[in-house]
């Protein structure tokens, strides 16, 4: 049966719907060009045995995923998303923001001006830029004009792609597997068909409750921050078994719990999740699985899912999922981030 919102072709029509899917729709291309202009960038020769990485949000989610694949390559990798860098000695220090303008992650850098060797920024312009050309470090530009956390697979293919100069080949990538997985999740699929159409169906009659465990923790939180900017709608985020020690005792009548799965999955997290969805009931969990039983494949496929499921609650709620409205007047009012600015531009000169 047809959904007579997310079903109608009518509704897509609609400016800042039809561009915001548009933009998901083009995940694949947005990461190859990523990709392509991080490998065009020559790192310097380095051995890299620890990785500091600096980014806020849309952004910080990229510094996430970098630091996981790191990881799992032997890698110290740690993210910091303070307006201070943690104390420590780094190989290299990676700042990603879209913007290029954003408090934190600038501030947080300055202290490392001075290693321009070992500093690498991924941004689209503003002052992340104009710090890399005056104090020489190498910055990988991504394509400008859209919002931030919309850019995710472009400044994740960047930084991938200057990795990979630094012997670092990070991603080997099926896309084929990947598109297959995503032409099943766009707007002319329809809902019987369609589990991101379905998934954000059940979310907005709901109260949504994100479970994640360690190996869904990214897709998880990508969920979230996408429901809360794209959908505007809050949504509890929790980790497992972690959460099934005193979360549990607080779920509300019309709370939905939403776990991404992973075939990753550890065997007592699988059967701690059976034992969830007996005791609430099937029909208050949503399970989100991607197809991929390969790593980056799975978790590019749980974060397409969480976006498109985010745009389809955008419509549902019929907000504009392209426009915030606290995020920058907060920066705007914020007296730190304007202090941080001028002691920024001071730098520039
Ligand atoms: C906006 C968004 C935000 C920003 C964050 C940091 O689309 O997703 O979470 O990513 O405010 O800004 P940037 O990414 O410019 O450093």
């Amino acid at each position: 049966m047809k959904h007579y919102l997310l079903d109608g072709e009518w509704v897509y029509r609609e400016e800042n719907y039809r561009r915001a899917f548009e933009l998901v729709d083009g995940y694949i291309d947005a990461f190859m060009d990523g990709l392509r202009s991080g490998r065009s960038v020559k790192a310097e020769e380095i051995d890299v045995k620890r990785v500091l990485l600096l980014g806020m949000g849309g952004s910080g989610i990229v510094c996430d995923i970098a630091a996981e694949i790191l990881s799992s390559r032997g890698i110290a990798a740690q993210v910091s998303k303070e307006y201070t860098a943690p104390l420590g000695e780094w190989d290299l220090i990676i700042a990603i923001s879209y913007s290029g303008n954003t408090s934190e992650t600038l501030n947080s850098l300055l202290r490392f001006l001075d290693q321009d060797s070992r500093l690498v920024a991924v941004t689209s312009d503003g002052r992340l830029a104009r710090l890399g050309e005056k104090f020489g470090f190498k910055v990988v530009r991504v394509r400008g004009g859209i919002p931030p956390r919309y850019a995710f697979p472009d400044m994740l293919g960047a930084i991938l792609g200057y990795l990979e100069n630094l012997d670092l080949e990070l991603a080997r990538i099926n896309l084929d597997e990947i598109r297959e997985f995503q032409e099943g999740l766009k707007r002319d699929k329809g809902v019987d068909e369609n589990p991101a159409k379905e998934a954000a169906i059940r979310i907005s009659k709901s109260h949504p409750i994100i479970y994640v465990y360690r190996e869904v923790r990214l897709p998880g939180y990508r969920l979230k921050c996408e429901l809360n900017e794209n959908a505007k709608l809050l949504c509890h985020y929790a980790e497992i078994p972690e959460a099934l020690h005193n979360d549990i005792e607080a779920i509300p009548r019309d709370g939905l719990i939403i776990v991404p799965r992973s075939f990753r999955e550890p065997y007592e997290i699988s059967k701690t999740i059976e034992a969830l969805s007996r005791l609430l009931g099937e029909s208050r969990v949503l399970e989100l699985r991607a197809r991929s039983k390969s790593y980056f494949e799975e978790i590019i496929e749980l974060f397409m899912l969480s976006d498109y499921i985010s745009l389809y609650t955008s419509v549902l709620r019929g907000v504009n999922p392209l426009i915030l409205h606290r995020i920058e007047r907060l920066k705007d009012i914020n007296a730190a981030y304007h202090e941080i600015k001028r002691r920024l531009d001071e730098k520039l000169g």
